[in-house]
């Protein structure tokens, strides 16, 4: 089999040449093991099908390693300057211009950045929009969908509009399988169900304000964003590290927020004070900016998209021609182009399969505990190359054990 590693050299520059002692990073700038760490591989990366925090582009890593050192030759880097001063104007101000750029974002809506993850969304919602007087509809789709229902019980009445726990979460409801409530305050749905694999192919039809969970698809493929209220995501699967969460509101929904709330629990709160009512995620926000630059050389949505569907493509092409040896896990018709989930039918071989991959060089294939077998995460930045490898593997395997 062709399989490889993809070489990850640090290259030295003169942002990363420390001007006092230099630092044990663990990687050498020079790209040679130090004598501090003696078994340190500066060049060796491997395939990293993690479900997050996940695979960023390596031209993003390459420039953060300078920016930490040193960013826009102001002497100091990225985590040491202050989030009031005007390098940290600039980030964070490119930041929202790039992410307005590749989603086409009116003035309608604002951009801000978070902390607390999408977890902290799934409160922060419902904290702001419902009460105890009105009814906000959740379509169940799994895991992360159940969560966000039960933190949104505690502040007022949920509709669970469709339930795919009858169906083991193998697939996300067309619109006609959505029960709305007349009047509700807002509809919530996951677009990319990060543990079973499934993804809406188009937003669902809402009569209210709808709200998306984008953690594990955002800015994988073009977004409507006019048809949503509000698109929420964690970073840490296609935007940067995890902690920071990308939030797009349409202003009119802000203003509808309850007041009186905790500071840091008010939408209004963090717009009004451009998302740095407190320190903010300072370096999330700069890699988050990083990223949405690097979409942009790409040439935007629409290349991601075809790019992500051929990547996903090899790999639900070897599970379909391995003769029922994989089975997939999710419904053909809402197969994820970002979480390819796939079981043997057998845990022992599962797990051999697990173990055999990472002798190759593949990692974080195994499924989540709630969905079992294997699964392979292949967001924006994992490369075409890794899923060719985990294809060809795939065959191999049925071949020695079927
Ligand atoms: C779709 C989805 N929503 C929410 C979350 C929770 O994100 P966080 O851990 O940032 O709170 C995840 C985490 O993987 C996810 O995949």
């Amino acid at each position: 089999m062709g399989l490889q590693t993809h070489g990850f050299n640090f290259r030295k520059s003169s942002a990363m040449t420390p001007t006092t002692t230099p630092v044990a990073t663990g990687a050498s700038p020079s790209g040679s093991a130090s004598a501090a760490f003696p078994n340190f591989s500066p060049g060796k990366r491997i395939f990293n099908f993690s479900a997050g925090p996940a695979a960023l582009p390596e031209e993003v890593l390459r420039q953060a390693q300078q920016d930490i050192w040193n960013i826009f030759d102001s002497g100091i880097g990225i985590m040491e300057h202050s989030h009031r001063g005007p390098v940290f104007d600039r980030v964070i101000e490119e930041a929202k211009a790039d992410c307005r750029a590749i989603a086409n974002i009116s003035d309608d809506y604002e951009v801000l950045f978070l902390q607390g993850g999408a977890t902290t969304q799934f409160a922060m919602i419902p904290m702001n929009f419902l009460s105890p007087e009105t009814t906000a509809d959740y379509p169940d789709t799994g895991v992360w969908t159940t969560k966000a229902i039960k933190e949104a019980k505690l502040f007022g009445n949920v509709n669970v509009a469709f339930d795919g726990s009858k169906v083991g979460y193998t697939y996300v409801p067309s619109d006609d399988e959505i029960t709305q409530t007349p009047g509700a305050v807002y509809m919530h749905y996951c677009s990319n169900n990060t543990i079973y694999g499934t993804q809406y192919n188009q937003p669902p039809a809402s009569n209210s304000p709808l709200i998306c969970d984008a953690s594990s698809d955002i800015f994988s493929r073009p977004i409507d964003i006019n048809r949503h209220a509000m698109i929420y995501a964690g970073a840490q699967k296609n935007l940067g590290p995890s902690g920071v969460v990308l939030v797009i509101m349409r202003k009119d929904l802000i203003e509808k927020g309850r007041t009186g709330l905790a500071s840091m629990f008010s939408y209004a709160n963090h717009a009004k004070n451009d998302s740095r009512l407190n320190t903010p995620p300072a370096f999330g926000i700069y890699m988050m900016g990083q990223v949405f630059k690097w979409i942009l050389r790409q040439g935007g949505l629409a290349v991601l998209e075809k790019r992500n569907a051929e990547k996903a493509k090899l790999i639900y092409d070897a599970i379909d021609e391995s003769g029922g040896f994989y089975k997939g896990v999710a419904r053909p018709d809402c197969r994820s182009h970002m979480n390819v989930t796939f079981r043997t039918g057998n845990d022992e071989l599962d797990k051999k399969f697990i173990s055999e991959a990472a002798k190759h060089d593949m990692d974080g294939l195994k499924g989540h505990r709630n969905a079992g077998g294997m699964r392979a995460s292949i967001y924006n930045a994992f490369p075409l190359e890794g899923c060719r490898v985990l294809a060809e593997f795939m065959r191999d395997f049925a071949k020695a054990n079927g």
